[in-house]
């Protein structure tokens, strides 16, 4: 007798139920089972170790509640061993098992089993061949092979069947038929737990003649289906089994149920139709027409069925000719903007200009291919004015985000032959949205990234060029569609990181920071009203709402946060709220209805800046300088210091040592700046060479942060000047400027970002080139170029001037410069 081992692997299976003599293919993706395969099956080198047990998987999966399986060979295996792995297993039944108890649970099960009744083709001495048993065995064997004969199958295959289901033993018979027959998996694992040969029979014996009289009915109605229409009579014999069969009612036809196939057929009619009705293009139209004629043809069991379903439903679904109308009431859409963002003016600007051109056009025509592109520090509401604009033009909004997006086919999707391609985020978006003219935001442009699989920037700048928009092409629809009628809107913090030719078909709209006063206003008009609703303490006490007081606002403005938007202040706005609220709900506390200063620090802490940005110059060496970053401005300083290098040759020249993580262009101006203060000393006939002699350290704080530009070149020569005329820097001044070898200043940008960022450190005059005057006056608000001393410099001369506490004049600096040269 042939007799499995008695301690061997377990394999659960799912949906899988294999019966003794048959065979079936496993799936195997968990980890557990995927290491039986890694460790046991791929290496195994005799035939005993090819056979494990598979134990239908049922609650709790580690205990099986059925303690009966099947003892099965593998036969194949093929899969793949990468993540994430999957074998298929090819096995065959050999016998039942019956569970004892599980041995060993990782890293694969094991169990002790034991063997119950025979292999598939060894006769069972067990079974009596007298009785019921051997009557009803061959019953149900002429009964299997009359079966078969009914199929329609190929004759080698039907020769094959016939002879195996002669040769088999009665005991091994039913399991046979039970896993060529579609059974439920219950009923099949009730095969499986049935263990008298007998009982096995008499299950699967009704289960084989019900199929047999299924066979014949669909044999019947096909027959009648071919006969009917052409007026064909239908014969006595046929009539008889009809109406055995329940057929006919009142001398009719009963009409079959529909089966799969009509339904799927009545799906395309209507795909037809849709497609003919949403307005294709001619080009598109033919494309979809052939497509839908290749999927009729095709087998729904097809994978691809599917996929050129899914792309025509596509086709179906975009809006080829749906557009919203524009509502061009400039009045309303100015107090729409002005409503839901304060200040912002010239952004607010450049809209209502481009709502007026769109009025002045002919109706139904649209300003093609405009592509508005916002920049400025995070906070500043880019994103939420682009929702503004949407909502004040009447049209559909949708958002995509760039951010990270590092594959081309994100932006222009893939092509269809790929298993699971999907169109582009500009179809997709045009899909949800549901009309052809939407505003579409491409949120944070400056951070998109370049992957392997292309350059995505490359992608957008067909999506935004309106020369060649009005016919893109998506690679998994392949048809072009028009996006000439999107507005376009883009944000980002910065420009130079923005890939050039895509700035090029962008128009930049700065965003700057706002100051404290457009902070406060912000916060009282929109931000608390926000977060009241936000944490429904709209009413609270008897119909009264939560107030902030202004100082408060201010205070938290101020000592609570340091940023150029509006962001960090909202999610204090917050805290503050959750607080109350908290109050509100609790019964011990009266709620709290006017916040003041003095609650502020019981609510957010202690304050978290303290104008310690603001530094007393109480040493020479020190300059504050202004610096743009892409979060706003900042106040930098610059601290120089000269160290003696010995008793040197004359002709040898000092180091200049620059630290805090300069880029290239500051390194130049902190060199030209230094040969600047050389060139000066030289000039004045001082003892030049002994300034050559010592090496210059210049150090920007703080060290970690990357910094870059021209603007700071004046603040460097200040620096220097200080240090060696052993002269204070005035304290409260701060500066930006860009230097030449002759001592010019130079224009730089973000002056109003500079500006704010002193204000907001409590430095009230600035030095700024002559030529920056200009951006002052259209930039800055009004508030702060009354609050600042602004003072306009067109040579270093002039900033050392304004620059000292004592006057220091380039003759004066060198007189000090001679006092001072024994510690150069
Ligand atoms: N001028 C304003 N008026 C009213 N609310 C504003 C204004 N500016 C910003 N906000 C509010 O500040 C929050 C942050 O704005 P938003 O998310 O649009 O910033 P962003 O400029 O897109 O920043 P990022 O560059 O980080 O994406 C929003 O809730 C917005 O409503
Ligand atoms: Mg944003």
């Amino acid at each position: 007798m042939l007799q499995i081992p008695s301690r061997i692997p377990i394999l659960f299976t799912d949906d899988i139920i294999v019966m003794p003599g048959s065979s079936s293919v496993i799936k195997v993706d968990r980890s557990r089972d995927l290491n039986l395969v890694k460790y046991v099956i791929a290496h195994t080198t005799s035939l005993r170790s090819c056979i494990i047990g598979t134990i239908p998987r049922t609650l709790p999966m580690e205990k099986p509640k059925h303690p009966i399986g099947t003892a099965v060979i593998i036969m194949q295996i093929s899969g793949m061993d990468e993540p994430p792995s999957k074998y298929m297993l090819l096995v065959h039944g050999l016998c039942r098992i019956s569970v004892e108890r599980i041995t060993q649970n990782t890293p694969y099960v094991v169990a002790q089993v034991t063997q119950i009744g025979k292999w598939p083709f060894e006769p069972d001495d067990n079974i009596p061949n007298d009785g019921d048993l051997p009557l009803l065995s061959s019953k149900l064997r002429q009964s299997a092979i009359q079966l078969v004969n009914a199929l329609d199958v190929n004759k080698e295959v039907l020769i094959h069947l016939k002879t195996l289901l002669k040769k088999l033993p009665d005991h091994a018979l039913p399991d046979l038929l039970a896993s060529m027959l579609h059974m439920r998996k219950d009923k099949k694992m009730e095969m499986l737990n049935c263990l008298d040969a007998l009982e096995r029979i008499q299950r699967i014996y009704p289960l084989i003649m019900e199929r047999i009289e299924n066979v014949k009915l669909v044999k019947i109605k096909k027959d009648l289906a071919g006969s009917f229409p052409n007026g064909n009579k239908i014969g006595k014999k046929d009539l008889q089994i009809l109406n055995e069969e329940g057929l006919i009612k009142d001398d009719k036809l009963i009409m079959t149920p529909k089966r799969d196939h009509d339904s799927l057929a009545d799906g395309l009619e209507c795909l037809e139709k849709k497609l003919k009705s949403v307005g294709l293009p001619p080009n598109v139209s033919k494309v979809a027409m052939r497509e839908l004629q290749r999927l009729k043809k095709m087998p729904s069991a097809l994978p691809e069925h599917s996929v050129l379903l899914n792309y025509l439903e596509l086709l179906t679904d975009l809006p080829w000719c749906i557009s919203t109308t524009d509502t061009l009431d400039l009045q309303k859409a100015k107090e729409d903007l002005d409503k839901d963002h304060h200040s912002m003016e010239i952004l607010k600007k450049r809209v209502l200009e481009y709502l007026a051109v769109q009025k002045l056009k002919h109706r139904g025509a649209n300003i093609g291919g405009l592509i508005l592109c916002f920049v400025g520090p995070p906070g500043v509401g880019k994103t939420s004015i682009g929702r503004s604009i949407a909502k004040t033009l009447g049209r559909k909004f949708h958002r995509i985000s760039l951010g990270g997006v590092c594959d081309q086919s994100d932006i222009r999707g893939h092509r269809r032959t790929y298993i699971g391609s999907m169109p582009g985020r500009i179809i997709s978006g045009l899909k949800s949205v549901g009309a052809n003219n939407p505003v579409f935001l491409l949120d944070e442009v400056d951070k998109l990234g370049k992957g392997l699989q292309g350059d995505p920037g490359a992608a957008l700048l067909e999506v935004l060029d309106a020369e060649q928009n009005h016919s893109f092409v998506d690679h998994y629809l392949n048809v072009p569609f028009d996006l000439s009628n999107i507005l376009f809107i883009a944000t980002a913090n910065i420009t130079s990181t923005i890939p050039s030719a895509l700035l090029d078909r962008m128009e930049i709209l700065e965003v700057p920071g706002y100051t404290e006063e457009e902070k406060i206003t912000i916060c009282k008009k929109h931000l608390w009203p926000k977060q009241l609703d936000v944490h429904g303490l709209h009413n609270i006490n008897n119909g009264a709402k939560p107030d902030i007081s202004e100082e408060a606002i201010k205070k938290v403005v101020k000592m609570y946060t340091r940023e150029a938007g509006v962001r960090e202040l909202d999610r204090k706005l917050a805290s503050i709220c959750r607080a109350v609220a908290v109050q509100a709900t609790s019964n011990s506390q009266a709620p709290l209805v006017d916040i003041g200063v003095d609650d502020l620090p019981t609510i957010l802490g202690p304050q978290k800046f303290d104008r310690t940005d603001l530094l007393i110059l109480s040493k020479p060496g020190v300059a504050a300088g202004l610096a743009w970053t892409k979060t706003g401005g900042e106040l930098m300083y610059v601290e120089a210091s000269c160290m003696d290098r010995g008793q040197m040759d004359e002709s040898s020249i000092g180091k200049i040592i620059l630290t805090g993580q300069l880029g290239d262009v500051m390194k130049e101006s902190a060199q030209l700046a230094v040969s600047w203060v050389r060139s000066n000393v030289k000039k004045t006939d001082l003892k030049g060479p002994k300034l050559s002699n010592s090496d210059i350290h210049l150090h920007f704080p703080a060290g970690a942060v990357g910094k870059d530009g021209p603007s700071a070149g004046i603040t460097i020569a200040t620096a220097l000047v200080s240090l060696l005329s052993g002269k204070l820097v005035r304290s409260d001044i701060a500066m930006t400027g860009e230097i030449t070898l002759q001592g010019r200043v130079l224009p730089v940008g973000g002056i109003k970002e500079k500006v704010l960022a002193a204000h907001r450190a409590g430095i009230n005059k600035v030095l700024l080139p002559a030529q920056n005057r200009r951006d002052v006056i259209t930039e800055l608000p009004h508030d702060v170029c009354e609050a600042m001393d602004i003072q306009y410099v067109g040579s270093i001369e002039e900033v050392l001037e304004n620059a000292f506490l004592d006057e220091v004049r380039i003759p004066i600096q060198c007189e000090a410069l001679m006092n001072n040269s024994s510690k150069l």
